[in-house]
């Protein structure tokens, strides 16, 4: 049993996980981190979660690398460190993640929302990059990602000066998708994981797959990638279906084959 998680059972191919560390603003200690990478782990092999939607509490989505445990790491602990693998682990999940975040989202919050595939935000939320004022920089993805995610600019300026943004300018800048009041973010969270879980597997594991490429690799080699990953799709049981079920003008049926 984790023992800063909350893992609740699949519902509707939707499972939740939610960080726990209440005493710390859910700072991500290295054993919150291991726990959460084999959370992961353990959906990503069971068949009947489709989507995972993590959330931490109404005031931290997480405060970011718990700064306690830094402080006992020196240089070569920094090189050795433990979390490097676990942060791999979690960027490794092939199944939508969708995080819906409430509160502070800094710091490694901020990175590990970031690791999701889609963010939701409440109103209430701020995300940021304070390292600077620990005479540190973002160390795990927090420079390419929020570059990519929101621009030159927006993310210079939020990992050179540390300050925080709010949901509204979040989403202005492309960070998070939707904006919620606090109190129904994992709620629409859960939703849109209901909306993709009902969708054929095989198709949704691409798509983000391909996606995901298009940060990385040029335009022709991201359409070769997504034309290669399309052709796939062609010889799936589901794709059929999906077009028998378009012309009988009812709801498909898919099988993830
Ligand atoms: C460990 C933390 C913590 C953290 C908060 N706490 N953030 N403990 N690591 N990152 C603890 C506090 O020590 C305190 O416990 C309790 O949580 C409540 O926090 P308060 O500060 O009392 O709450 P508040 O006044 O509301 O301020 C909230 C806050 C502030 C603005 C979020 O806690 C804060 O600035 N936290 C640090 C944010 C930060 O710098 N994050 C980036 C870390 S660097 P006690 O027991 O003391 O009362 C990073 C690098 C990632 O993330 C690299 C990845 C490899």
């Amino acid at each position: 049993m984790p023992r800063t998680l909350n893992v609740l059972p699949p519902e509707k191919g939707v499972c939740l996980i939610t960080l726990q560390r209440p005493e710390a603003l859910n700072a991500l200690s290295t054993e919150l981190l291991g726990e959460l990478a084999q959370a992961l782990e353990t959906a990503e092999r069971e068949p009947e979660v489709r989507v995972v939607v993590l959330t931490g509490s109404r005031k931290a989505f997480a405060a970011g690398a718990d700064l306690k445990e830094m402080a006992e790491r020196d240089l070569i602990g920094t090189l050795e460190d433990p979390r490097v693998r676990h942060w791999q682990r979690i960027a490794g999940f092939s199944k939508p993640l969708i995080a819906a975040v409430n509160g502070f989202a800094l710091g490694g919050g901020c990175e590990l929302a970031m690791h999701a595939d889609i963010l939701i935000a409440g109103r209430d939320a701020r995300f940021g990059q304070p390292e600077i004022d620990l005479g540190i920089i973002p160390g795990a993805g927090g420079t390419q990602r929020l570059l990519r995610a929101v621009g030159k600019s927006q993310a210079m300026q939020m990992v050179l000066t540390g300050e925080a943004i709010d949901a509204r300018q979040a989403q202005r800048v492309g960070l998070v998708s939707e904006i919620t009041q606090p109190e129904l973010t994992v709620e629409r969270a859960l939703e849109i994981g209901r909306l993709i879980a009902a969708k054929a597997p095989l198709a949704v594991r691409l798509a983000k797959e391909v996606l995901l490429k298009a940060q990385d690799v040029d335009l022709a080699s991201g359409l070769n990638i997504e034309r290669q990953a399309f052709v796939m799709l062609a010889g799936t049981a589901d794709r059929n279906e999906g077009l028998r079920a378009f012309q009988e003008k009812r709801p498909p049926r898919f099988v993830g084959r």
